[in-house]
């Protein structure tokens, strides 16, 4: 390894400040005095965007030929994390081939809003689930000593003023919702750098964020990388650099390079805080340019046999009724008595199979539904509606239902139009096209074997998801997604993906439809942690698709959760294992999905949350066993008053099943805090939390009820009639009553308030 700290003796105050900005648009800056080379970064995440000239952050100018994988929506709903690890190493093994030091991704922001423009790439509502696949994902791709960068460092949720609006949040929602991503991606996989976001986080510019970029991301986490600005981010270039931004991107523009020599010059950063963020970068570059693999070559063809065999393993089938699926390719075309199968739909031809902006990909090969499916059996087709707008044409939706009354089977491709969902903007309402609703109603109205194919990023309204038979979410499944398609709806595969997302009836029921997306500059994350399940499950609302739901070809029975231990301290961990059986006929997977209740009642929090997850292969008959570790984490909320996570010392249930709406077996533990906040006690403290600690209960009964006769309440008064207050309100009533007013409404007296907080605490060991 290049002796780095000796280099940056060597560099000049001039060539240290150069070499925090990027030469260009995608590389670093060589100094070749020292033989410090250049090296290349490149988009990211679904498959390799690298730019030959013409570099442009937005899609705009082409890219070298390369594999589309499936986007951040469709691989999070895999729940696999080997199946996202491969995909990574496949990617990093392109980025050796190409000479690309780090891929921009993975893209893990919370799917706070289905309206996000950008929720094709990002991963889930859930931040375990996006952690976790995060944490696959960065391992997979720098295993092949290629660098990530995972982003956008933080709570860039949405495109409106991305540029420049604040983020308004509370603390714990963000430690809970929109951090852990990050946080369990550094801590399980050391992504080799992070891109910080454009927005403000509470005022402050995300690039500009010390609390964020320094004491939590690199003191409380432990992060080695470096931090490099998402394309254009850096707002005050010195402020970035004391607050932990190292790289700022794109390069060529040397002015801020030259405001850095000068805040060293006039002592405003101290030079070491410069020399370390060289020396994060240059440890990162060092990294790849001593393990470019020369042999490394992007076989396209395999990675694109890769790409399909990815995505068919994480489209979700939403409904199946009446055996509509799988298509028997026997049945069809020739000499079928029931008719041929009818395709509608342009997307059938010219599938959505990823999003614009920086990730998307020049593609290799693209597969679609129709060529695939007329290579098994006769397809009629039908083109009914178009792909790439809005336009309802009366001879195109009759030829389509005329053929439509003569089928065995109809499956209509629809979806979202490239321009109803992108990089830069959001989308402005949760329905598909309105030509695309209206033809669906039409065909389901003359053929019940109606199947709907969907390929979006986000979810859609299905007003007529009742009508039809059979509903198959293909999300954006990369180049392969068309004949991955074609294997599900044939059954040479068994789906097996989850929604990583809750689908809800309508947009007004999302929990953050009141305040999305802000106005003026800034968006008030109000919802607090009660984003998608952890709102919809808490306020049992029906929802269209739960999250975790997705069906399979065969039927599973999962059992009861079986726990290592039933009362552990928090900073034990308790291990779950569950056994799975393949109750059905094919070869399948499911996926085990954990949660956990707090039954405790501390703190206000979701019905549940997403805590482990297990996707077990099975063949027909055969059972299996899932195990999943829980520690404090599992247990733990994010205390503000304390500073951090907090279990509180109770009871708390395990709840394991396939959707978050579907649990198969609950189990109980009990956990004990070692962190439970001090109680301290002061005059304005309430009776009612005198009694939940056992050491004041005592003192509670014993001396201060004594105090109260004026309260005291008697059954009957002295003439023999009830009482407006029994002692039960009385007691209830009591509860929110200060120590102090005992002296308005007991017989306390200033002094004796004094004596007997102080009692209190001397009991607590205060
Ligand atoms: C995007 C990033 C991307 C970068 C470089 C930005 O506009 O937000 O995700 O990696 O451009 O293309």
């Amino acid at each position: 390894m290049a002796d780095i700290k000796a280099l940056i003796a060597q560099m000049t105050l001039e060539e240290k400040a150069g070499l925090c900005s990027g030469a260009d648009f995608w590389h670093t800056k060589a100094v070749e005095r020292l033989e410090i080379p250049s090296v290349m970064v490149s988009d990211g995440p679904h498959g390799l965007r690298k730019q030959a000239e013409g570099g442009d952050h937005l899609g705009i100018n082409d890219s070298i030929v390369s594999v589309c994988f499936p986007a951040g929506c469709a691989t999070a709903a895999s729940f696999d994390r080997a199946l996202v690890r491969e995909m990574g190493g496949t990617i990093g093994n392109e980025c050796q081939a190409e000479k690309v030091s780090v891929v921009l991704g993975p893209a893990v922001n919370i799917k706070r809003s289905p309206l996000c423009g950008r929720n094709f790439e990002y991963l889930s509502e859930d931040p375990y689930l996006a952690g976790e696949m995060a944490a696959s994902y960065i391992s997979g791709v720098q295993e092949k000593h290629v660098g990530t960068s995972i982003k956008h460092f933080a709570l860039n949720n949405q495109e409106h003023e991305r540029m420049s609006g604040s983020s308004e949040a509370d603390e714990r929602t963000i430690r809970e919702i929109y951090l852990p991503a990050f946080e369990t991606a550094v801590k399980k996989s050391q992504p080799k750098t992070i891109m910080n976001s454009y927005n403000r986080i509470n005022g402050v510019f995300a690039a500009e964020n010390h609390r964020l970029l320094t004491e939590i991301l690199r003191d409380e986490w432990g992060f080695e990388g470096y931090v490099v600005s998402d394309w254009g981010a850096t707002n005050d270039r010195v402020k970035g650099m004391e607050a932990g931004e190292d790289l700022e991107m794109p390069g060529g523009n040397f002015a801020n390079d030259a405001l850095i020599v000068r805040a060293v010059r006039e002592g405003r950063l101290p030079e070491s805080t410069l020399d370390e963020a060289v020396r994060r970068i240059l440890t990162v570059v060092y990294d790849y340019a001593e393990n470019v693999s020369p042999d490394a070559v992007f076989d396209r063809e395999r990675d694109h046999a890769k790409a399909v065999d990815i995505a068919a393993q994480c489209m979700v089938l939403l409904k199946n009724e009446n055996g509509v699926l799988p298509l028997s390719a026997h049945a069809a075309g020739c000499g079928n008595p029931d008719g041929p199968i009818l395709f509608v739909g342009e997307f059938a031809e010219k599938p959505r199979f990823q999003g614009g902006g920086s990730s998307h990909i020049n593609c290799y090969q693209i597969t679609d539904a129709l060529r695939e499916a007329r290579k098994r059996t006769d397809v009629q087709y039908a083109k009914g509606f178009p792909a790439d707008g809005d336009v309802s044409r009366e001879e195109d939706f009759a030829e389509a239902e005329a053929l439509a009354k003569g089928a065995s089977r109809v499956v209509v491709f629809a979806g979202l139009p490239d321009s109803f969902e992108s990089e830069g903007y959001d989308r402005s309402s949760m329905k598909l096209p309105a030509c695309q609703d209206a033809l669906i109603e039409r065909l389901a109205a003359v053929n019940p074997n109606l199947i709907v194919v969907l390929h979006n990023g986000s979810p859609v309204e299905m007003p007529w998801a009742d009508r039809v038979s059979a509903i198959l979410e293909a999300y954006l499944g990369g180049e392969g997604s068309g004949e991955a398609v074609v294997r599900i709806l044939f059954g040479e595969e068994n789906p097996s993906g989850k929604l990583a997302e809750t689908f809800p009836l309508r947009l007004e029921d999302t929990p953050c439809y009141l305040n999305f997306p802000g106005k003026g500059g800034k968006v008030f994350y109000r919802e607090g942690v009660f984003v998608g399940y952890r709102y919809y499950d808490s306020r049992r609302m029906e929802v269209l698709f739960p999250f975790g739901h997705g069906l399979s070809y065969t039927s599973f029975r999962i059992g009861a959760p079986v726990l290592s231990a039933s009362d552990i301290r928090d900073t034990d961990t308790v291990r779950v294992t569950v056994e799975v059986t393949n109750t059905g006929t094919v070869f399948g997977r499911e996926v085990v999905q954990l949660y956990v209740r707090d039954l405790t009642g501390t703190e206000i929090r979701p019905d549940k949350e997403l805590k482990g997850f297990a996707k077990i292969a099975l063949a027909p008959g055969e059972t299996g066993t899932v195990s999943m570790e829980l520690d404090k984490r599992s247990f733990a909320f994010y205390s503000e008053e304390i500073g951090d996570w907090y279990a509180p010392t109770g009871e708390y249930e395990i709840l394991v099943g396939n959707s978050s709406r579907n649990i198969a077996g609950t189990a109980k533990l009990h956990v004990t805090s070692t962190n439970a906040p001090r109680f301290a006690v002061h005059a304005n403290t309430m009776l009612g939390e005198l009694m939940q600690h056992p050491e004041t209960a005592e003192i509670l009964k014993t001396t201060l009820l004594s105090h109260m006769a004026l309260l005291a309440p008697q059954e009957k008064d002295e003439n023999g009639r009830d009482q407006a207050v029994s002692e039960d309100m009385g007691m209830a009533m009591m509860r929110y009553m200060p120590i102090r007013a005992l002296r308005s409404f007991g017989s306390l007296t200033d002094e004796n308030v004094e004596e007997i907080v102080a009692a209190l605490n001397r009991a607590l060991g205060n």
